[in-house]
């Protein structure tokens, strides 16, 4: 058998999301989000994160971290991020794109997070150049980050503080936010608009989810115009939103969210637990969600390949590789995984 752990956006579509867009495919609905799936997101997402939220459906994540960026952001602004940031590696300019010219600045930090002191040090660099220098306009953080960890409610709280007192915005890349929400059991709103979290770009592809996505902006009714046009300049107005909107709807209810979070974690924990026990292997980071970075020589890697199981060498390290554990991983293929490691 082939298993793979290449990445969460590599899974099928949980069949819950596939019933929803079936029964959502009935008869005709007004088209570009102003059908009745999308009229009910902000009361239902208001609902989940227990304040005021606007919910702006998109496709993709990369939209939605660059619509929110550049929403808040001039085109003289910078923007703070992790180095290993998506938004920084891995969307080919799209937030410098849409914030027409604006500046990421990627910032240090051990195991994928931000802290004070590096965030600190990198934006009080650059003051006192006035207009010689960008406007720091915007934090950007990643829960669960790049690295498979997860910020705490506290370590949020504190660099929001941090942004807030320097004028600038606060943005949450949540491409695997319900993972980290399940590692730490806590309720969604107290890792985001209760720590200071003024925009999320709510991931649901990854767990389950078809092309469905949404950046939500918390208690700042004044930037829906601007995101929302953002929206339509960037092609993501879908003339047939009601299939995403049902999808973010049905992933929401019940807790199906979570669950399917829970599940992937689950899996990713006993790897890792395997990992911990094996003489020869490491985990690189702790592993804290769905995804497990695990050193190893390359001979290892390979014998792993050779046995059909798939996943992602780290590039420019022979000696890293990266497992995703997904709503759909069975505890079959984690069992043979492990059984590999030998
Ligand atoms: C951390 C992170 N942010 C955002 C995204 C969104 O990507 P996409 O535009 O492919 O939906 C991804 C996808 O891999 C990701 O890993």
């Amino acid at each position: 058998m082939t298993v793979n752990f290449s990445s969460d956006n590599e899974t099928p579509v949980a069949s819950a999301m596939m019933e929803a867009i079936v029964a959502a495919n009935q008869g005709t609905a007004t088209a570009y989000a102003e059908d009745a799936w999308s009229g009910r997101l902000d009361q239902a997402f208001s609902e989940l994160f227990r304040t005021e939220a606007i919910v702006i459906p998109v496709s993709t994540g990369t939209v939605a971290n660059a619509i929110a960026l550049a929403t808040v952001t001039p085109p003289w602004g910078s923007v703070y991020c992790h180095q290993s940031a998506h938004i920084q590696n891995d969307e080919s300019g799209a937030p410098e794109f849409f914030g027409n010219g604006l500046r990421l600045v990627p910032v240090a930090g051990s195991a994928g997070k931000l802290n004070l002191d590096s965030l600190a040090q990198s934006m009080l660099a650059t003051e006192g150049h006035g207009v010689h220098s960008y406007l720091p306009s915007a934090l950007s953080l990643t829960q669960s980050t790049e690295s498979g960890t997860v910020y705490t409610a506290d370590e949020i709280r504190g660099l929001c503080k941090f942004a807030h007192q320097h004028n600038m915005k606060t943005h949450m890349d949540g491409a695997r936010f319900a993972n980290a929400v399940v590692s730490l059991g806590c309720h969604p709103a107290e890792i985001t608009s209760e720590a200071g979290i003024d925009m999320l770009s709510f991931g649901a592809s990854k767990n389950g989810c078809m092309a469905a996505e949404a950046l939500v902006i918390f208690k700042q009714p004044q930037w829906r115009e601007t995101a929302e046009r953002l929206r339509k300049r960037s092609g993501h107005l879908l003339s047939k939103m009601r299939y995403i909107s049902a999808q973010l709807l049905a992933y929401i209810e019940n807790d199906r969210w979570l669950e399917m979070a829970t599940h992937a974690n689950r899996q990713a924990a006993m790897f890792a637990q395997a990992v911990q026990g094996h003489p020869h292997v490491n985990l690189e980071y702790p592993a804290q969600a769905n995804e497990v970075f695990v050193r190893w020589t390359s001979e290892g890697f390979t014998q792993l390949e050779s046995q059909d199981i798939e996943f992602q060498r780290w590039p420019g390290r022979d000696d890293l590789a990266r497992f995703v554990f997904a709503h759909s991983t069975t505890d079959e293929e984690t069992q043979y995984l492990i059984h590999a490691l030998g």
